[in-house]
């Protein structure tokens, strides 16, 4: 197995012109798995709180429900490097709240690194943060938890001004010390042009393939969320109607009687009668 990945190692993929990839993950089984197929960082994003916790959006999601699927990633991948995505209000408040609530993903779930999402008004955090001892992602264009105040979930960065202003937000945020920065739903050439400008490594979803590196909601990339499913998302196998077919299988064969049949079952090598006394 490779050695565990270093924000140096991240940083060098930049410089050395190799694409990173992250994926979300929310759970040791997938984690493994996703892991075991080579990905660079596992994002315990607080997508989560759609895809697998059923809220409508972000912004419901709590510290302790970070803490839980980040610890369960972190066990199922020992050796990855893993990013704990702080949920909304668990940096906004002070700077001091937002240091603990970071260092609640190293100490707690063994996070690597955590992600927030903001631009100017967030680098005085990303700066304490680090100084802390612990790296942080950055997130700009469009930020989930804050989508309402964008207008909401739409293209950012289209306009000369708030073109600009993306571009001021990523040199504020490298400035601040963030290790990277994930760059969402903003034109190819706006986030090709924020790329060549950092030395930071850019991470792109919805982004164009100018970016440093690309990451995707797993459940996205596998067809298992059917409930939205965004333009810029390459669906590489559809699952859900395979899990649907499977389970309906399931639920016909235990109906007619025909799961579990004798290769499923263990035999009795007990007679009956002695059981009966
Ligand atoms: O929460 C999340 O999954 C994310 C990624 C999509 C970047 O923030």
């Amino acid at each position: 197995m490779a050695d565990k990945l270093t924000i140096v190692d991240i940083k060098g993929m930049k410089a050395a012109g190799e694409k990173i990839t992250m994926l979300t993950a929310y759970d040791a089984g997938f984690a493994r798995m996703l892991a075991a197929a080579g990905i660079d960082i596992l994002l315990v994003g607080d997508s989560l709180g759609m895809v697998v916790l059923g809220y409508d959006s972000t912004v419901p999601v709590t510290m302790n429900e970070m803490l839980h699927h980040a610890g369960a990633v972190r066990r199922g991948a020992p050796d990855s490097f893993v990013v704990g995505d702080m949920p909304f209000m668990s940096y906004q408040c002070a700077i001091p709240s937002a240091i603990r609530n970071a260092g609640r993903f190293m100490k707690e779930a063994g996070c690597d690194a955590v992600k927030l999402e903001g631009g100017l008004e967030v680098c005085e955090t990303v700066t304490a943060i680090e100084r802390a001892g612990i790296p942080v992602m950055g997130h700009i264009g469009l930020t989930p938890q804050t989508a309402g105040k964008l207008g909401g979930y739409k293209v950012q960065g289209r306009d000369l001004d708030s073109a600009r202003r993306l571009l001021g937000m990523a040199r504020g945020l490298e400035e601040a010390g963030a290790f990277a920065l994930v760059l969402e739903c903003i034109p190819a050439g706006l986030a090709a042009l924020i790329s060549e400008q950092l030395t930071i490594p850019t991470i792109g979803i919805g982004a164009g393939v100018g970016c440093d590196g690309q990451v995707l909601v797993t459940h996205d990339l596998l067809g298992m969320f059917e409930k939205f499913v965004p333009s810029f998302v390459k669906s590489y196998v559809n699952l859900a109607p395979q899990i649907r077919d499977a389970v309906q299988e399931y639920r016909h064969e235990v109906r007619e009687g025909r799961y579990p049949d004798a290769s499923h079952s263990f035999k009795m090598s007990l007679p009956v009668e002695d059981i009966l006394g």
